[in-house]
């Protein structure tokens, strides 16, 4: 076992490094994919509004958490939380928020390879010049009969969750280190001229109007359809997805986090770098945000689509603009890298914790937490294909959508809870105190105080909220 300033693991080598592996965990899909389709089926601006207030509230005093006790606990994130309950004299069943996040970990592996898979196919297709001049009608025809086929699907499945295994297998911290210095920065570049394509060709006052405009009355609705024509039902469905969300595009709740903190410098500090690291994502999300929908609303597309909805509208960009064939085969490369550097973080938890409490080796371990992934994945690649039928859907979700929503929108937020309250109520203040190490007191009392109350407080709120709505 490790001892209190080093991982068995190993360390990264500085505070930057750190925050790099960090964001490169944290921007993925989630940004880029995921938060412009959910904002869309879920309304606009209202979402944005509680995802953002969730991020602030919610996410980044509960990453201040998962650092910590990474680094204070020094191993997996289940052989940490045994540490740490033992240390602060706590009940053991605090770890297991340490097995939660790794099954949500290969729920969310499972589906996650699936999306990264498309883009691996459209990287390949806008090399070969099969975006260019598409129409919108194109644009889906093509991403239809992609997702209509099984086979390439598993395909891509295949060797994305290749892909991840062989990084994990030689460990976190060597080589994909290197390539996410460059190319998170390339990805942050090219959405800035994507915005910049959005701008000129897009609708982009109803494309801005839609993300940033709120209406609150719509933040406990469901709405669906066009700005024009919306249709809302009362549910709290959208308050739990937008609460989910902030959990999944900080890779919160799970370990993930806790995994990369047991790897941090002994002094390096945990507030600078949280804060980078949220503002990072976030501003990486609503630049997708502002890519997309001037796209959807010039193209006449419904920003309700769904998963497609990126793959939807960016080829359409990317075919009409010079140099689009190569622009939009860079942007699909650089999809893939933010994907790869979020997917690796996805299975540490597990292959962390085989190779500190069982003794495996790294490489065995990858292959195994990577093959289970890949097999419980078949079924996210049918659901789009053979099992899209509603004889196959469960409270009218795909397989795929349910994993994502029990992963997202449930286990990562009560992971979250558990962390904030094992930090606020079931380790001792002097922890906290120790590795923060804040040196404004007042800062320090105001983070204290939120996580021991807001947070959680916030996190059962949004819960109780929507098991009234559902029932
Ligand atoms: N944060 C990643 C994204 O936004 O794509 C996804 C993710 C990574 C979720 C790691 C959870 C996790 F532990």
């Amino acid at each position: 076992m490790g001892s209190r300033s080093a991982s068995m693991h190993g360390m990264w080598s500085s505070r930057a490094v750190f925050i790099m592996a960090t964001v490169g965990s944290a921007v993925g899909l989630g940004n880029i994919w995921k938060f412009p389709y959910i904002t869309g089926e879920y309304g606009g601006g209202a979402f944005v509004v509680v995802y953002l207030i969730c991020i602030a509230l919610i996410g980044v005093p509960i990453m201040m958490a998962e650092i910590l006790l990474g680094r204070r606990g020094r191993a997996s994130p289940i052989a940490t939380m045994k540490r740490l309950t033992r240390e602060q004299h706590s009940s053991p069943l605090w770890t297991l928020v340490g097995y939660s996040g790794v099954l949500a970990g290969f729920l969310i592996l499972s589906f996650y390879s699936v999306i990264a898979g498309w883009a691996l196919a459209y990287v390949f297709d806008s090399a070969a010049g099969g975006l260019n001049g598409i129409t919108a009608d194109g644009a889906g025809q093509k991403f239809g009969d992609l997702v209509g086929s099984w086979q390439t699907l598993l395909l891509w499945h295949t060797v994305f969750t290749l892909m991840t295994i062989v990084v994990v297998a030689r460990g976190v911290k060597n080589g994909l280190e290197r390539a996410v210095t460059v190319l998170m920065p390339a990805l942050f570049i090219m959405l800035l001229i994507m915005v910049g394509y959005a701008f000129i060709e897009g609708d982009f006052a109803r494309g801005f109007g839609f993300l940033f405009n709120t209406d609150f009355s719509k933040v406990f609705q469901l709405c669906t359809g066009t700005p024009e024509a919306l249709n809302c039902e009362f549910t709290g469905e959208p308050v739990v997805v937008a609460m989910g969300h902030a959990f999944f595009t900080l890779s919160l709740g799970m370990g993930a986090i806790m995994a990369y903190g047991a790897y941090v410098p002994d002094h390096a500090s945990i507030t600078g770098a949280t804060l980078t690291i949220a503002l990072a994502d976030t501003v990486v999300a609503l630049l997708a945000g502002l890519a997309i929908f001037p796209i959807v609303f010039a193209s006449g597309l419904e920003p309700s689509s769904g998963p497609g909805l990126i793959f939807q509208t960016l080829p359409i960009a990317f075919g009409n603009m010079p140099g689009g064939q190569w622009f939009g085969t860079l942007f699909f490369v650089l999809l893939v890298f933010a994907a790869w550097s979020s997917s690796i973080s996805i299975i540490e938890p597990a292959v962390a914790w085989l190779v500190d409490s069982r003794g495996w080796t790294r490489g065995v371990a990858a292959f195994a937490v990577g093959g289970l992934a890949w097999l419980i994945g078949i079924g996210s690649v049918l659901s789009f294909n053979l099992w899209s039928g509603e004889e196959y859907q469960l409270f009218g979700k795909t397989i795929f959508d349910l994993k994502d929503f029990l992963a997202s929108n449930i286990m990562l937020p009560l992971g979250g809870l558990l962390i904030a309250l094992f930090v606020g109520f079931g380790a001792g203040r002097q922890m906290a105190l120790e590795e923060l190490s804040i040196s404004r007191q007042r800062l320090f009392d105001a983070w204290w105080f939120v996580i021991r109350f807001v947070s959680p407080v916030g996190i059962v709120i949004v819960f109780l909220n929507s098991i009234k709505a559902f029932g």
